[in-house]
């Protein structure tokens, strides 16, 4: 089966809602474009490919999924080049991401030729939704969940996987105040946490609510034993820059392995900065903190993209974070990311590509 080969039914839609998007505001999550790849797992195989208009699907109150959770997803983006060309940023590292965390969830693997066929005839379509606005870019969520309707706790014969997207502005208005969470956790060693699975965003939903009701917009997960080294943020892997040096917690089985983030690794290896991926303890970034060596804390993520913190809450006390300089890494690497994914500075890394 090969990309040309594969039989992909397309249905267009005839209500477009294109024209009703107001793209000078764009709010994550709000808009979706007008259609979605579907794929059907059943009999050992994937099925039944085809392209829809983005509509309500009818599932059994017994679907398996929304009992057990045997649910995972992507996040990823498109931007448009000055061209009006579309580009998708590291399409094959979702696609192998995505990957990873079906086997760990036994879920079927999506080949290559079906995800990437299926993203790019539907970009393809929805070209006009992704938006050129600095800021902005098309959020694309590709996803696969259970579908068997059965209740008895075991891995589901048949799955539903699809595509969808919607433009999208900033995902944090503001810079967020990040706490650092010492009682609950996100992921424990053996657990699924380096997974895209469905149950590691439910579960964070109570803690990050705490936080919130105490003016916090976001945590940062400690390890399970000690709570006493980071693991990343509720939507993104968490960055330092102290003493000169780029500082982030090593990706493992218990913090999810991020695009956004080994991007920034990759580009600032490829800058010369030193960069070191290792524990990192909390003490240690307190202590940057008071001793002002510490330059920026951020969050990297696709849906974020590059987030400082404004204030890093820790058993008690907030430490406010310094203003980031037009020339800090910080600032040079998400305008040197941005520009990398609209095709206005060369892509040296071969990062990009193309939609035709
Ligand atoms: C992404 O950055 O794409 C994510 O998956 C985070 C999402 C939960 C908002």
């Amino acid at each position: 089966m090969t990309a040309d080969t594969l039989p992909i039914e397309i249905q267009q839609t005839t209500s477009p809602r294109l024209s009703e998007v107001d793209f000078t505001n764009l709010v994550f999550g709000r808009n979706i474009s007008d259609h979605m790849f579907v794929a059907e797992y059943r009999d050992g195989q994937w099925q039944n490919l085809r392209i829809i208009p983005y509509a309500d699907m009818a599932l059994s109150p017994a679907t398996a999924a929304l009992h057990y959770g045997q649910a995972i997803f992507e996040g990823m983006k498109a931007y448009k080049n000055e061209a009006g060309e579309v580009l998708t940023f590291r399409p094959r590292d979702n696609w192998a991401r995505f990957n990873r965390s079906a086997e760990r969830m036994c879920m079927p693997t999506v080949p290559e030729e079906i995800f990437m066929s299926g993203l790019n005839e539907l970009l393809r379509l929805d070209a006009g939704w992704v938006p050129s606005q600095p800021g902005s870019s098309l959020y694309i969520r590709p996803y696969m969940f259970a579908s068997d309707a059965y209740l008895g706790v075991r891995p589901s014969d048949s799955y539903i996987f699809i595509i969808f997207t919607g433009p999208v502005g900033n995902y944090y208005a503001n810079p967020p105040k990040v706490k650092v969470e010492t009682e609950y956790i996100r992921a424990a060693e053996g657990g699924v946490g380096a997974a895209k699975c469905a149950g590691n965003y439910a579960a964070s939903l109570y803690p990050t609510r705490l936080a919130q009701q105490q003016g916090y917009d976001q945590l940062i997960w400690t390890d399970a034993r000690d709570h006493a080294f980071i693991e990343e943020s509720g939507t993104m892997n968490v960055m330092f820059v102290i003493d000169g040096k780029l500082i982030t917690p090593a990706v493992s089985d218990t913090i999810l392995d991020g695009i956004t983030r080994r991007s920034i690794v990759e580009i600032a290896r490829h800058w010369g900065v030193p960069v070191e991926e290792r524990r990192v303890a909390i003490k240690e970034v307190i202590d940057a903190i008071k001793e002002g060596r510490l330059e920026a804390a951020f969050g990297a993520g696709t849906a974020v993209v590059v987030s400082p913190f404004a204030v890093i809450g820790y058993e008690g006390t907030n430490y406010e974070l310094p203003a980031i300089k037009e020339d800090s890494f910080v600032s040079r690497v998400k305008d040197f990311l941005t520009d990398i994914r609209t095709g206005k500075t060369e892509d040296v890394f071969g990062w990009t590509q193309k939609i035709q």
